[in-house]
């Protein structure tokens, strides 16, 4: 196993750089398999010593130091070379190198992605473009040629176009200079035969920026939603963070073979096509929610992460957990905080609590590493905004973005710290953040116990908050965390008995007493002011208060969950809930999005989180019947209000993605989710999935398909067959057989996996049936038999021998084994050891599979 060998790298080592890049010349002269690419680099003497440069898979040509051949002087080995001798301080390196983008399946450094060249470098791929000190704390202004033939017409890297022309044999060439200073993973190259949509913008202060989305020839007519959520991502950072754009050209391009959604390339963003195409009648509402949502991610990373850049990759939340904040602020001003609120804690959940109670935890600042790749996790990103997002709550919105702009204004054009972030926000406010500083070296969520007392008497009520942080690997002790708990106090009339506040808890233990004239029922942690698990114990009757009446959506919603999961662990009777809820999702003052998301009720692998966490073993089968139970309970006893909404929250008007007709068609789905179980159901839901928007068709599909009911298999059949063309769409034709919880499903996923024409070395195919299989169906991942988890891990190894980073995310659905039973352990462990076995395993896949091996 090559773990045993390859390198730990640790944040404790940093040291900066011996000699800085300032300026890149590249020269590439594109062919399949003999990419040409030459690098002239000026250098500047840092610390000093030996010249090293980082270079994988290079065939180098020619070097020079100042016009000298220093060929002999290099020691080339599997990760760069080292060049001996002395050195002037300041000299210009030019070396040759050629590559194979055809054979490079790994979508890491430059590759072909249906005939079309692009790159992708964030973490460490540029060293597989040219020899390079591939860190982030070197930055350094790039000009880029690039001579193609004419079949490829369009030529793009960053920054501005300066030259372009023809040149002999059908060939052509474009010449591009970026003035911004960038660490070489920004650095971006696009040749293809592509269209693109236009627009313009016009900054703040009046200049004119060219803004184009480039796409396949057929594709140009489902960009315009990308283009409108650029267009307001662009004014909203303007607004609200004081943040021009700097260049007089913006680009994205779409992508169908990528490893990620989106890479933020300055000027020049490379995304997933998922994440940029869409049309009514191939994108669903959530589609359209999702590139909005990271259309403005990418664009934001202008600032908070390519102006302003990580010194080292242990600092990857400095950019993506403030950048993730800014996107999910910008959401919810474009669509409802609530909603938004209760969907990115909805994730946090499932994800990143998942992460952080396994063998993968770590701190939102890492402090080692063998692969980078393997920590993009939630951790560091969701966790990362949530640090954020208590920050501006603890010290206020003003403070916020007065420590936010001087954050902007000292640390421009430089390779930052956390410590830097922190610092900005230390001098602004004159507070010390150095216990706050600990939600960055951390892990694990914290236990937030909840207890309090009524004294009728004197009129005192008092609230005792306790936090309890788990043991993570490598991390047996914990300091206590400066944790924001916003609160209201209810009357018997739902009325505030107090005006909603702030509990800073910062001790293990504390007690809060207020004088109130009744005892009121508590509503803890409003919208979710903490990443912390939340336990107090409860009545029936407080949750269904809750539920009624509390003022603050996020704890309403979490009032229905509590209740849905007392029903669903001890059994209890949900006639109570039931009515609650009946009331509360047809109360036309709320937002019907608000509504349809108190219609969801937990789904099993959040209830097996809940079941691991009360200490009780996790029977899937157990979990799955329960949730089965419930939902046929609901279905019955709401049955009449669910038509009713099914009827009114029809949509008549044309299709248009915005917040308030998506709202409508999630609430009407939801109905129809419930009342597929009832008779007539099935109708409903045929006639739903048969025609209209995707957004219409699909849920009625998915309810069809996953309840089993009759005409189920004709419908996905017809639906295939209608879209077999277009591999976007047949990715949710992918995950609805992935994710079903009907018996056959692990069949039916083999036999599409295992036919000739199933494309799986596309990382979305993949992900759409393999890794929605195992992350998105424990029933059937779970089968006691194993199978799901064999068919799984021989996926995942398959898709190691090309690439490593797609199948090391993907094993990750393996990392809650120890959840499940004794004999369910035995099977994953034979699996996680077949993997480890494997000859030539990826350092991304068995860094990943050793960490969870060892829980
Ligand atoms: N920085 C990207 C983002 O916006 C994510 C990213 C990291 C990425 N590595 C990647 C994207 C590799 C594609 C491929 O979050
Ligand atoms: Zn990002």
């Amino acid at each position: 196993m090559r773990t045993d060998t390859a390198r730990t790298v640790k944040l404790a080592e940093y040291t900066p750089p011996a000699w800085i890049a300032e300026t890149v010349r590249l020269e590439f002269d594109l062919a399949p398999t003999a990419t040409r690419v030459l690098a002239r680099i000026r250098f500047r003497k840092g610390t000093g010593g030996k010249l090293r440069l980082d270079g994988e898979a290079l065939a180098l040509k020619s070097a020079f130091v100042d016009g000298e051949d220093v060929r002999k002087r290099l020691e080339i080995d599997g990760e760069g070379l080292t060049l001996s001798g002395p050195l002037p301080d300041e000299f210009t390196w030019e070396a040759e190198v050629e590559i194979a983008p055809e054979g490079n399946t790994a979508l890491e450094g430059l590759y072909l992605s249906n005939g079309m060249y692009c790159t992708q470098c964030e973490a460490e791929g540029f060293r597989k473009i040219t020899y390079f000190p591939d860190r982030p704390d070197v930055m350094a202004t790039y000009e880029v040629r690039i001579e193609a033939p004419k079949s490829l017409p369009v030529l793009l890297s960053n920054g501005e176009k300066i030259d372009e022309g023809a040149l002999e044999g059908d060939r052509h060439f474009a010449e591009w200079r970026d003035p911004w200073p960038k660490p070489s993973y920004l650095f971006a190259l696009v040749a293809g035969d592509l269209v693109s949509h236009d627009d313009q913008f016009v900054t703040e202060s009046g200049r004119e920026v060219e803004l184009k989305i480039f796409v396949r020839p057929g594709d140009e007519d489902r960009c315009a939603y990308a283009m409108d959520a650029l267009k307001r991502s662009m004014r909203w950072d303007e607004r609200v963070y004081g943040r021009e754009y700097d260049l007089s050209i913006f680009m994205i391009v779409a992508v169908d073979d990528f490893n990620m959604g989106a890479m933020e390339n300055k000027g020049l963003n490379i995304f997933n096509s998922k994440y940029v195409l869409a049309s009514p009648e191939t994108a669903t509402d959530r589609d359209y929610a999702l590139i909005e949502g990271i259309i403005a991610h990418e664009y934001f990373h202008n600032w908070t992460g390519n102006r302003i850049t990580c010194r080292d990759w242990f600092q990857l939340c400095l950019k993506e957990g403030l950048t993730v904040y800014r996107d999910q602020q910008f959401s919810a001003d474009a669509r409802s905080h609530a909603v938004q609120r209760i969907e990115d804690v909805a994730q946090l959940r499932a994800r990143q609590f998942r992460e952080d109670a396994g063998p993968l935890a770590h701190p939102v600042r890492p402090e080692e590493y063998i692969e980078i790749n393997n920590f993009y996790t939630a951790t560091v990103y969701e966790k990362g905004a949530e640090v954020i997002g208590m920050l501006r709550r603890l010290i206020g919105h003003d403070e916020y973005r007065k420590g936010v702009e001087l954050y902007f204004n000292r640390h421009d054009g430089q390779a930052c710290t956390i410590e830097d972030w922190l610092g900005a926000f230390q001098d602004s406010t004159g507070r010390d953040l150095s216990q706050f500083a600990l939600w960055y070296s951390q892990a694990g969520t914290p236990k937030l116990t909840a207890t309090s007392a009524w004294d009728a008497e004197a009129g005192e009520y008092s609230l005792t908050l306790r936090q309890d942080i788990p043991a993570t690997p490598g991390q047996d002790v914990k300091m206590p965390m400066v944790i924001p708990v916003a609160y209201g106090l209810l009357g018997s009339e739902g009325q505030e008995l107090v005006p909603p506040g702030l509990l800073v808890l910062d001790k293990t233990e504390e007690t809060f007493t207020f004088r109130l004239p009744e005892e009121p029922v508590p509503s803890l942690l409003r919208e979710f002011s903490a990443p912390v698990i939340l336990e107090r114990e409860t009545s029936e009757a407080e949750r269904v208060f809750l539920l009624a009446n509390d003022t603050d959506a996020f704890n309403k919603w979490e009032a229905g969950r509590a209740c849905a999961r007392a029903a669903l662990m001890e059994g209890a009777d949900p006639a109570a809930y039931l009515d609650a809820l009946a009331a509360a999702v047809t109360d036309d003052r709320q937002d019907p999005a608000f509504r349809a998301l108190l219609l969801g009720f937990p789904s099993d692998e959040e209830m097996a989180a809940a079941t691991h966490a009360a200490g009780k073993p996790v029977d899937p089968d157990a979990i799955h019947a329960a949730g089965e139970a419930l939902r046929e309970a609901a279905a019955e006893r709401l049955e009449a209000p669910l038509r009713d909404l099914y009827a009114a929250m029809e949509v008549t008007e044309a299709y248009s993605p915005d917040a308030e007709q998506a709202g409508r068609r999630a609430l009407r789905a939801a109905a129809l989710r419930l009342l597929v179980r009832r008779p007539g159901g099935a109708d409903l839901a045929r006639a739903a999935a048969a025609s209209g928007p995707l957004s219409e068709q699909l849920p009625a599909l998915t309810a069809l398909a996953h309840s089993g009911a009759e005409g189920a298999d004709a419908a996905m059949e017809a639906f295939r067959a209608a879209w077999a063309h277009d591999p976007l769409v047949t990715d949710k034709w992918l995950m609805i057989h992935a994710m079903s919880p009907q018996p056959d499903a692990l069949d039916k996923v083999k036999a599409i996996a295992g036919s000739d024409d199933f494309p799986w070395r596309n990382p979305n195919r993949f992900r759409s049936l393999i890794g929605a299989f195992a992350a998105g169906n424990p029933v059937r991942f779970h089968d006691a038999s194993g199978a799901g988890y064999r068919f799984f891990a021989d996926w995942v190894l398959k898709m190691d021998g090309v690439n490593p980073q797609t199948a090391a995310r993907t094993a990750g659905a393996f990392e809650t084994w120890r959840r499940y039973d004794v004999k369910r352990q035995g099977l994953v462990a034979a699996e996680l050891d077949r993997i480890l076995a494997a000859p030539r395993l990826s350092k991304d896949l068995g860094e990943i599979v050793g960490r969870i091996r060892k829980a």
